[in-house]
């Protein structure tokens, strides 16, 4: 019976555990840095609405189907996703979804670091004081500074794969318990801090409103709706089977449905007050939304260097994202180091060492795409901005596409319903609705789009 199956990397301690933990997963860099300059690079309003729409449609339902499949499998997405394909008399060969998700996770976890050694760097940098009184050409000219240092770039990256590694080799349940109890609250105030100093710039914190909040369908591009949709996954951390590991060690005690509500309701709200923190800023010192990757870097450095204590909320705020980050990467790398523990039969220290080394060179491309492979596109995309296209707006949609097939249409469906424990009522059809036609139909269709089919 698969409810007598446990894990063999343990289990949370709590549901409470999972519910941070998970919450760690989705919240980091994806909502503070990424969300504001994709929203921004797309025009703002209408972006923000596809993706609010992607994430209540997509992201919730998918959600409860990655929750369900790794409770009931309770291995690394891979196994797992075998173990329940045969379970039910379906072909093993779903196991590639698994496949999928741990290429995907690797590949985004090369770049995810890079950029959290810029948030380490943001935290000495605005510590030290550097932005007291600076204006927005200083800020910009120090943040060019560091990209176009590679060796720097590389102490930062190296340094955050070292932590990240040697957390995931002592397991995860340790590490993280601690960090997202206290750290993640701390960062929600600290970013309440901000819209608060956003807010004191009077009529610009009103355009930043407009900015986000009134669609302007002119601005939006058939990419920019798949941008939306691919940052939805992102920033749910759907689509790669880093949820579905986490719930791999889930008792069977909780509510999936509202595990999956209340997560994706926190990762929504974060990701929109950094949008009301950031786009004022923008608007109150001159600049335009389009900055790309530098956005965040170039913003909020702006507010600590004017408000009473900034360098220490500066430090103090860079310091807690990168612990956002780090409970991110985490979760990114977790589902190939289970797979080796499992099916190579390496020690977790052995296959973090690995994982870690080979995720730890893959960056180095994308860190030089910010200097001196800047010019070097394939697609018109840099190393950087290729591999975040593939994972974000290809591999995860496709992965949460396969995903809500798998448990609405290939799991008989009294096994999901056993799982969810929810009764086969009202909740359970509109999930069952949600996975079965309107998530699947809606990845295809963006897709279609996005590559100009439909036009
Ligand atoms: N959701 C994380 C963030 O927003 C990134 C992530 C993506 C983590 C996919 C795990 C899996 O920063």
């Amino acid at each position: 019976m698969t409810s007598q199956r446990t894990s063999i990397h343990g289990q949370w301690s709590s549901r409470w555990i999972f519910l941070l933990a998970a919450t760690g997963s989705a919240v980091g860099l994806g909502n503070i840095w990424k969300f504001p300059y994709v929203a921004g690079e797309n025009g703002g309003g209408a972006f923000v609405l596809i993706y609010i729409i992607c994430i209540v449609l997509m992201g919730v339902p998918i959600m409860m189907g990655e929750i369900m499949l790794g409770r009931r499998g309770r291995q690394s997405p891979i196994n797992t996703m075998r173990t329940i394909a045969i379970e039910e008399d379906k072909s093993p060969r779903w196991q590639y979804l698994g496949w999928l998700g741990v290429i995907a996770g690797f590949l985004i976890m090369s770049y995810y670091s890079v950029i959290a050694g810029w948030t380490l760097a943001y935290i000495f940098r605005t510590g030290a004081g550097m932005f007291a009184e600076a204006t927005a050409e200083n800020v910009e000219g120090l943040f060019n500074q560091l990209v176009n240092d590679p060796e720097r770039l590389l102490a930062w990256h190296t340094l955050f794969m070292v932590i990240t590694t040697v957390v995931v080799s002592r397991g995860v349940k340790s590490g993280l318990e601690q960090a997202v109890r206290f750290l993640m609250p701390a960062l929600f105030v600290l970013l309440l801090v901000l819209v608060g100093y956003a807010i004191s710039t009077g009529e610009y914190f009103n355009q930043g409103l407009r900015f986000m909040f009134e669609p302007n369908f002119d601005q939006l591009t058939a990419n920019g709706v798949l941008a939306a949709m691919g940052q939805a996954f992102f920033s749910l951390s759907l689509g790669m089977g880093a949820i579905m590991v986490y719930g791999s060690y889930l008792n069977r005690q909780t509510s999936i449905a509202w595990a999956a509500l209340s997560i994706s309701f926190a990762d929504t709200l974060v990701a929109m007050l950094a949008g009301l923190a950031i786009f004022p800023l923008v608007f109150a010192n001159g600049l335009t939304p389009d900055q790309s990757v530098g956005l965040v870097f170039k913003t909020l450095p702006l507010a600590f260097g004017h408000m009473p204590g900034g360098s220490f909320f500066g430090a103090l705020f860079f310091l807690l994202l990168a612990f956002a980050a780090w409970t991110s990467a985490i979760s990114l790398i977790e589902p190939a180091v289970a797979y080796l523990v499992e099916n190579l039969g390496m020690s977790r220290v052995k296959a973090s060492a690995w994982i870690g080394s080979m995720v730890w060179l893959l960056g180095i491309g994308s860190l030089l795409s910010f200097n001196h492979w800047s010019d070097a596109t394939l697609f018109g995309m840099t190393f950087f901005g290729l591999v975040d296209y593939l994972t974000s707006n290809i591999m995860l949609p496709l992965g949460g596409l396969f995903i809500a097939v798998f448990s609405g249409w290939v799991l008989w469906r009294s096994s999901s319903v056993e799982e969810f424990d929810m009764g086969d009522g009202l909740g359970y059809r509109l999930w069952l609705i949600l996975v079965r036609f309107v998530a699947p139909f809606a990845v295809i269709i963006i897709f279609l789009h996005a590559i100009g089919a439909l036009n």
